[in-house]
């Protein structure tokens, strides 16, 4: 006995890309679960978990049209923890990476360790993975800044423009409930505003949607466009945007006193 409680969780994730993403750990844990919930989106995803594991439940239903999002993510927890808390061993499926910019698979696993169940998250390829292979973006180059797009607009004001920055659920800026349509916000003015005081109108940007379908005549969604002309590009809920870095100077002193004579890049 180890001291833990009956029952457990694990939250895994499928990846982006129809089942060619998805780890050989996370495979696993859907096999032995004795419950898998999942929230994937697509249907042979779904299918593919359930041909895993007989014993699946799809907490889909959860999201509602105008119903705050932060409402379902509590509702998914109560779910999640009913079936740990009746002393099943529980795997939690999430499309992405099931850490990356998902409420409800951090607060369970949170409350699941508060109450005393194991509780671990497995890492999966995210949203973020696929841009920088598909986009050739190493973020080791010139760092790399990851925000929420509203987040960002609310209380990033300080960020470097000298580094790559990516902006996630940028077609939804300004909203908190579900939108079934994939309808984007029309808030995307306030953001062209903010990054055009940083970078100008003629800085380029690259609107990215990597694409779930493992075949190479259906490849990612890239649009380059400006700054300036952001408000014209297409975007659904499923739209990151990356904006690349302006130009850095090193800092000679700092070079010195590192003992390096040139600037190094990777
Ligand atoms: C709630 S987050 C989920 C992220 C997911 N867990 C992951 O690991 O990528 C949803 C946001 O992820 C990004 N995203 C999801 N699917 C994407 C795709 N196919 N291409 C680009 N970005 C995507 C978008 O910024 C979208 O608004």
């Amino acid at each position: 006995m180890n001291g833990l409680r009956k029952g457990s969780l694990v939250t895994v994730g499928t990846g982006i890309q129809l089942i060619n993403h998805i780890t050989h750990e996370a495979v696993q844990s859907i096999r032995n679960a004795q419950k898998v919930v999942h929230v994937v989106n697509d249907y042979p995803t779904q299918r593919y978990i359930q041909s895993l594991n007989p014993d699946t439940e799809s907490l889909n239903h959860l999201y509602g049209p105008g119903k705050p999002r932060s409402e379902t993510y509590r509702q998914m927890v109560d779910v999640i923890m009913g079936h740990v808390r009746s002393g099943l061993n529980v795997c939690a499926v999430f499309y992405g990476h099931p850490g990356v910019f998902v409420n409800p698979s951090h607060a369970a696993i949170e409350m699941a360790r508060n109450e005393g169940y194991e509780a671990r998250m497995l890492p999966g390829i995210s949203a973020e993975d696929c841009l920088f292979a598909d986009l050739g973006l190493d973020p080791g180059s010139n760092g790399c800044q990851s925000f929420e797009a509203t987040d960002f607009l609310v209380h990033h004001g300080g960020f470097d423009p000298t580094c790559s920055l990516i902006l996630w659920q940028v077609g939804i800026i300004g909203v908190g409930d579900y939108i079934a349509d994939g309808r984007p916000s029309g808030h995307i003015g306030i953001l062209v505003e903010v990054l055009r005081e940083h970078y100008g109108s003629d800085h380029e940007v690259v609107v990215y949607e990597a694409s779930p379908f493992p075949y190479p005549i259906a490849g990612p969604m890239v649009q380059r466009t400006t700054v300036g002309r952001l408000s014209e590009a297409t975007m659904t809920t499923m739209t990151t945007l990356y904006v690349p870095p302006l130009a850095t100077k090193a800092d000679r002193d700092m070079l010195g006193r590192l003992g390096l004579g040139a600037p190094q890049r990777s």
